[in-house]
């Protein structure tokens, strides 16, 4: 079929699901869609579509849909500028979840029921094996569970994906059983998702390429952050408290975390490691080139152009190594808490407690969404949260009194680690965490600010077990609304 051939096919009204995590999805019936759903709307017929993906997707799903106007519903994550203003903007509702929490909204019939489900794929065969392009992602379930399905075969994705996929969906309450995944490397499933042939209605053939995202390179504020949180680990290692040969790690999106793993692959004292994780970033290929990968599993491939250059050159050597799981599996709290994993995510802001903001700037403007920092965060065996401590040339400090939004809080983050230093935040009361935290992480230019913030509100405080300033807790963030800088 057509792109256009499925477009007419696909609701005005309804719930659409597509593959994609931050890769692999779908590039051509979408922008399809979004062309007849704003001419639909000029032609003043009613259109309002609800949107499920795994994570982030690209342009030519998010980006288009959203300027169609027909978009209503979002979910569980997004990173693209017309999305993000129009959510911001209260004119699209955006639901940021746990990604470990979609499937059991779906399949508990808490979300809209799917209409269709649009998948990108590198082959697909007669009898209905779906072979994934560069993310698992949710496409198992949304196959699963939508009333039709739609490919993409997307020919500029590599055939030799097959064989890197390993799918697996575990049992809904009360069938659940435990998942066998002991380590890293582990493959429970089946390279390939079934779908029954009668429900696959479309199939598309496109060549168009992913954009790829480009990641900053490390600096010296990474390098810091990075060789903190290896003082950290070796540390933890000599006290006995970290298996010499480490645990598995996670690391979350974006440029501080692909950055500080990075910095961490260089380090001569960094030993081989094993990645339980969401997303692979170019950092990746740090590791291996240092020879300090020995596997990794995730539920996507996030490359720049050039990490993609590499992973289709090295295709065939790299499936022995990196397994991409459905995000049922990848981010599932049982799995984590049972390998234990060392889990390092990016925090926009901090508070003096550890309380922790990865989401919205100034409480209330939607950067991504949590994604699965909380899914790992909450169950890894160390919780490290990673900053610089100051962002936009210092008129913000990523250390506040109270944090404007609360993602993750005090009980969950172990560990807070700016470009300044390392806080280790486990077995501390909140007073002796503000005086770490302040000492540790804050940056100089804000260090004695908070200091002074912290001991009038030990002053004045009715309770002193988690002293604030009511009054003053946001005046930093209100100085930054109003004069552009939080500094005094
Ligand atoms: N207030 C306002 N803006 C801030 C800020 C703050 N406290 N802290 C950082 N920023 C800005 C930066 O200046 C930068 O802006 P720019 O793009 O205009 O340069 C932007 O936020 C991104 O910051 P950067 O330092 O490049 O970080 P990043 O690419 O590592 O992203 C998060 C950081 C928090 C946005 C990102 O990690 C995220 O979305 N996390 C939530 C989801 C998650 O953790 N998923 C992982 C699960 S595996």
């Amino acid at each position: 079929m057509s792109a256009e051939d499925v477009a007419t096919r696909l609701p005005l009204v309804g719930t659409i699901a597509t593959s994609g995590f931050t890769t692999a999805y779908p590039k051509v019936i979408p922008v399809a869609y979004a062309r007849r759903l704003a001419e639909a709307k000029a032609s003043g017929q009613r259109c309002a579509v609800n949107l499920y993906t795994g994570a982030s997707t690209g342009e030519e799903l998010d980006g288009e849909l959203a300027r169609s106007g027909a978009l209503r519903k979002r979910l569980p994550f997004q990173s693209t500028p017309d999305l993000r203003n129009r959510i911001n903007a209260g004119e699209i509702e955006f639901i940021d979840m746990h990604l470990s929490h979609v499937a059991p909204y779906i399949e508990h019939g808490i979300l809209d029921p799917i209409d269709a489900a649009i998948i990108e794929a590198v082959d697909v065969t007669d009898d209905g094996r779906i072979y994934l392009s560069t993310s698992s992602g949710m496409s198992p379930t949304f196959i699963s569970y939508a009333s039709e399905v739609y490919i993409e075969l997307n020919t500029s994705q590599p055939v030799e994906l097959k064989g890197f996929h390993d799918i697996f969906l575990p049992e809904l309450p009360p069938h659940g059983r435990p998942i066998h995944i002991n380590h890293v490397d582990d493959r429970i499933g089946v390279p390939y998702v079934r779908c029954d042939p009668a429900k696959i209605k479309g199939i598309v053939v496109t060549d168009v390429r992913e954009k790829t995202p480009e990641f900053k390179a490390a600096d010296d504020t990474s390098r810091a952050i990075g060789e903190h949180v290896l003082d950290f680990i070796l540390h933890e290692i000599a006290k006995g408290r970290l298996p010499k040969n480490y645990l598995p790690f996670q690391a979350g999106v974006g440029n501080v975390a692909n950055a500080a793993l990075s910095c961490l692959a260089q380090d001569s004292r960094f030993g081989r490691i094993r990645m339980y994780t969401e997303v692979l970033q170019d950092s990746v290929f740090d590791l291996i080139d240092a020879d300090k990968l020995d596997c990794a599993s995730t539920s996507a491939l996030t490359f720049s152009a050039a990490g993609v250059e590499r992973f289709h050159r090295d295709i065939d050597d790299l499936r022995a190594r990196f397994i991409i799981r459905p995000q049922e599996i990848s981010n599932n709290p049982e799995v984590i808490r049972r390998m234990g994993i060392i889990a390092m995510n990016t925090a926009l802001e901090a508070d003096i407690y550890g309380n922790v903001n990865s989401t919205h700037v100034l409480g209330t403007q939607m950067m991504n969404g949590i994604g699965g920092s909380g899914d790992f965060a909450r169950n890894a065996y160390v919780t490290i949260f990673m900053a610089p401590s100051i962002a936009k040339k210092g008129a913000i400090s990523t250390i506040v009194p109270m944090v404007s939004h609360v993602d993750h809080n005090e009980h969950s983050t172990q560990i807070l680690v700016t470009e300044q230093g390392l806080a280790d935040l486990r077995g501390l009361c909140p007073r002796a965490r503000a005086e770490v935290v302040i000492r540790k992480c804050a940056h100089p230019m804000y260090r004695d600010a908070l200091m002074e913030y912290h001991e009038r509100a030990l002053a004045i405080a009715p309770g002193k077990h988690t002293p604030h300033d009511l009054a003053r807790a946001f005046e930093w963030h209100l100085r930054l609304r109003e004069k552009g800088t939080m500094q005094g």
